[in-house]
Parts: structure tokens; C-alpha cells; sequence
């Protein structure tokens, strides 16, 4: 079967201020059905740029992307896309933001909150349904941010850092409920993420990139075997032998970059 997404030797330019800013350089890579592929890469290598080429947002300078064979041209709906900053609608509650896609394509009330009931209980945000975005922590808006993704079942979906701004611990209990939520459908999740441990621990395969401009440097396959124990993961042989060959590779990337 093809690849489910193909991006084909893309660059970007950008014009900020008369200057020409080239944020990616020929960049490659490919994706399969369910996969689970992270991305990791210094500040300003280009890295939210590539998500936003990928969903349409943004055209490229040159090269091109492939969704289920066709030319991506134009922000594509069936692409879900989680970004940092969640963006749930302040005068909704937070079932009514989960159930936001769904009410645009038309869904029946019932059936919508069914299936947002389903997926705020699957993340245990059960009892705060009738909460506003103001009265959830950064945690629980960010799980809604996810659900509310989620739930129209986009075969892609892109995460830009949606764990980046939460405290350590939060983290990892949201990395188990994203990969229990992942296994349970196999969407095809292309994830973000600053952090290597995080990158490690949810995916099938981790993409370093180079600084600015952005390019594939190096891709990792994780073999270690699902369901994993996010826990306890960063302990085991296999994930340290993983960690050290990709921070190899990525350490002389975030050095050269300018803080
Ligand atoms: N819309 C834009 N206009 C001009 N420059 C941009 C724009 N978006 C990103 N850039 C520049 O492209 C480079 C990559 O940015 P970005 O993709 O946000 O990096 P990352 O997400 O890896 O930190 C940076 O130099 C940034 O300033
Ligand atoms: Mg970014």
C-alpha cells in the first residue's frame, strides 16, 4: 500500500523584513498507515513550519506533499492538527468544545455527545464537563485540545509540542493516555516535541532535524515492543541505547543554535 503521507523535498522560504529566512531545505520523509513517527530538532529549525506546510496552511517554496496520493493544496480538513497553545473557545464548556467538529459536519446532538462523553471519560475529565476553558488547569485543557481532535477521526494527525508548557509529571500521564487513545484507533500521529525522552517513548520512529535550515538528519527506528510503560520506559536497556545514538546526532544540532 502507499504511504499515507509523502513529503517530497520541500523547502521554505520566508520574507520577514526584506531578508530572506530559508526555514527548511529540501526535507523528505514518509509516513505509513498507523504510524506513530516523532520529530525532534532545535528551536527554529523549522519544525512548526513542516506542520503547517503538511496541513495546507502554509504552500511551499519548493517541493511536495502527498496525502493519500494527492497533492496537498490548501488547508485539508481530514488532517487533525493539535497545536501548543490549545485553542478551545472561552464562552463554551468543555464538552461543548469537544463536540465543536462535530457539530460543524452536522453531526445529530445525541450522537456527538455520546462520543464526546466517550472520549472525556477515556481521559478522565469526567465531572467537568460543564466547566469553562478558565476553570480547567493547563493539563485538562490540553487533553480537551487533544479529544477535541480526536473525535472527528482524522487519518493524520499533527502535534506541535502539546505537552511543551506542562510540569513534568503532567506530562507523562498525558504521553500514557495519548498512546492508550493511539493504540486503540492506530491513527497515523505525526508528534512534535523538544524533549527526547518524550519522542522516544511514544514512537515507532524518531526524525532528527538539523538546525535552521531544517533538513532530516538522522531517523531512528524504537524497537521496543507496545504496550509501553511510560513509567517506567527510560529505565529499560533497548531505550537507552536509542537515547544515546539519537543524542548523539541531535546534540551537535542544538549546540550550533543560537539561544
Ligand atoms: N510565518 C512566518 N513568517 C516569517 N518567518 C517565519 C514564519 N514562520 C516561521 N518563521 C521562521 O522560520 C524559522 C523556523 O520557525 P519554526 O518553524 O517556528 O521553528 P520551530 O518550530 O522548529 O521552533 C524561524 O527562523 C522562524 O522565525
Ligand atoms: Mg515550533
Amino acid at each position: 500500500m502507499a504511504q499515507l503521507l509523502t513529503v517530497e523535498g520541500i523547502s521554505k522560504e520566508f520574507n520577514v523584513r526584506g531578508k530572506k529566512v530559508l526555514a527548511l531545505d529540501s526535507l523528505a520523509l514518509g509516513m505509513d498507515h498507523g504510524e506513530f513517527v516523532t520529530v525532534v530538532g532545535p528551536s527554529g529549525c523549522g519544525k512548526s513550519t513542516l506542520l503547517n506546510l503538511v496541513v495546507g496552511l502554509l504552500p511551499p517554496s519548493a517541493g511536495r506533499i502527498v496525502f493519500r496520493g494527492r497533492a496537498v493544496n490548501g488547508i485539508n480538513p481530514e488532517i487533525g492538527y493539535v497545536t501548543q497553545k490549545d485553542n478551545l473557545l472561552p464562552w463554551r464548556t468543555l464538552i461543548e468544545n469537544v463536540e465543536l467538529s462535530l457539530e460543524i459536519r452536522g453531526v445529530e446532538k445525541s450522537v456527538r455527545r455520546r462520543r464526546a462523553e466517550e472520549l472525556i471519560d477515556r481521559v478522565g475529565l469526567n465531572g467537568f464537563e460543564e466547566h469553562y476553558p478558565h476553570e480547567l488547569s493547563g493539563g485538562m485543557r490540553q487533553r480537551a485540545n487533544i479529544i477535541r481532535t480526536l473525535i472527528y477521526d482524522p487519518e493524520l494527525i499533527l502535534m506541535d509540542e502539546p505537552f511543551g508548557p506542562l510540569d513534568a509529571q503532567t506530562r507523562i500521564v498525558l504521553q500514557d493516555q495519548l498512546l492508550k487513545l493511539w493504540s486503540a484507533n492506530r491513527k497515523t500521529i505525526l508528534f512534535i516535541t523538544h524533549d527526547l525522552i518524550e519522542a522516544i517513548t511514544l514512537a515507532d520512529r524518531v526524525i532528527v532535524m538539523t538546525s535552521r535550515p531544517g533538513r532530516v538528519k538522522h531517523i531512528a527506528a524504537v524497537p521496543i515492543p507496545r504496550p509501553r510503560d511510560v513509567y517506567q520506559i527510560h529505565t529499560s536497556r533497548e531505550f537507552q541505547e536509542v537515547y544515546e545514538r539519537l543524542w548523539r546526532e541531535l546534540r551537535p544540532e542544538v549546540i550550533m543554535t543560537e539561544v
